[in-house]
């Protein structure tokens, strides 16, 4: 569908942490009407998490347009691919298709959605641009392991773990309750932050949450002896009973 500007319409879908059955309906419905699809994989190979989650809701036929991002902590370079894959996306915009860009869980959760959508909103202002969120690792994650997120007037820390637990020493006595997501190249300092601020006990480990291959840790110390993976995240409250 044709915008006023000539342009076709942009989603952003959350395709949810791994299992094909929590992508909610809008985002079925827009995947099925859609002309072409779009997703990121990483640089080192082709594979797309978020194309395979999707797929039972894509039509057949339907083209997917890998676009590789590099695993960069360099800005200029990441900056670089970000307006190449803004170019391309507005190259198939501009031919009046829909295009819809997938995202693994929430695409406004710590991902690369994020900055494709602050460069097509400022190269093109008057682009439609539809965002349907999902349903994010640690919602899931604390619904396969029936974990209470926050309850009463609780508060909820959402924490990347690209730091290590600094963050957590730094604010755990105002923190009721935290979510590590990207636990795994730090877990071990983690684990010993979580053990520091007393919230050992209270803690849960998921990893590849939705997956066939799925694996839960209620005792968190058995994950914090294993070897990190990618797709690892840890919920934990504070005190003694779970
Ligand atoms: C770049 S973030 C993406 C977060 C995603 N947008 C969301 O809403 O959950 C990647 C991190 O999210 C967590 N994650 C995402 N999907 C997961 C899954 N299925 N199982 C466990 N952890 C997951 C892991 O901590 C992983 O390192």
């Amino acid at each position: 569908m044709k915008t006023t500007a000539g342009y076709g319409r942009f989603f952003g879908i959350g395709v949810g942490p791994g299992d094909p059955g929590l992508i909610p309906v809008k985002a079925v419905n827009i995947l099925k009407s859609v002309d072409v699809i779009f997703c990121a994989s990483s640089s080192k190979n082709n594979h797309s998490l978020a194309v395979n989650i999707a797929r039972p809701h894509l039509k057949d036929d339907i083209p997917v347009r890998k676009l590789a991002f590099p695993m960069t902590m360099d800005r200029d370079t990441a900056m670089r691919s970000w307006l190449i894959h803004t170019t391309t996306i507005l190259d198939e915009l501009k031919q009046g298709k829909d295009a819809a860009f997938l995202t693994l869980g929430d695409p406004l959760i710590y991902s690369t959605y994020g900055y494709l959508l602050k460069q097509l909103k400022q190269a093109r202002p008057d682009l439609h641009i539809e965002t349907v969120p999902g349903i994010t690792s640690f919602q899931a994650a604390a619904a396969a392991t029936n974990t209470v997120l926050v309850e009463g007037e609780e508060n909820l820390l959402l924490l990347s773990g690209v730091h290590g637990g600094n963050r957590l020493r730094e604010m755990s006595s105002r923190v009721d309750n935290v979510v590590f997501l990207k636990a795994y190249k730090n877990i071990s300092d983690i684990c010993s932050a979580l053990e520091e601020t007393d919230r050992m006990n209270k803690a849960v480990g998921v990893v590849r949450c939705g997956f066939p291959d799925q694996e839960i840790f209620q005792d968190i110390r058995e994950l914090c002896n294993l070897e990190p993976r990618y797709w690892t995240l840890i919920i934990s409250g504070k005190g003694e009973e779970k």
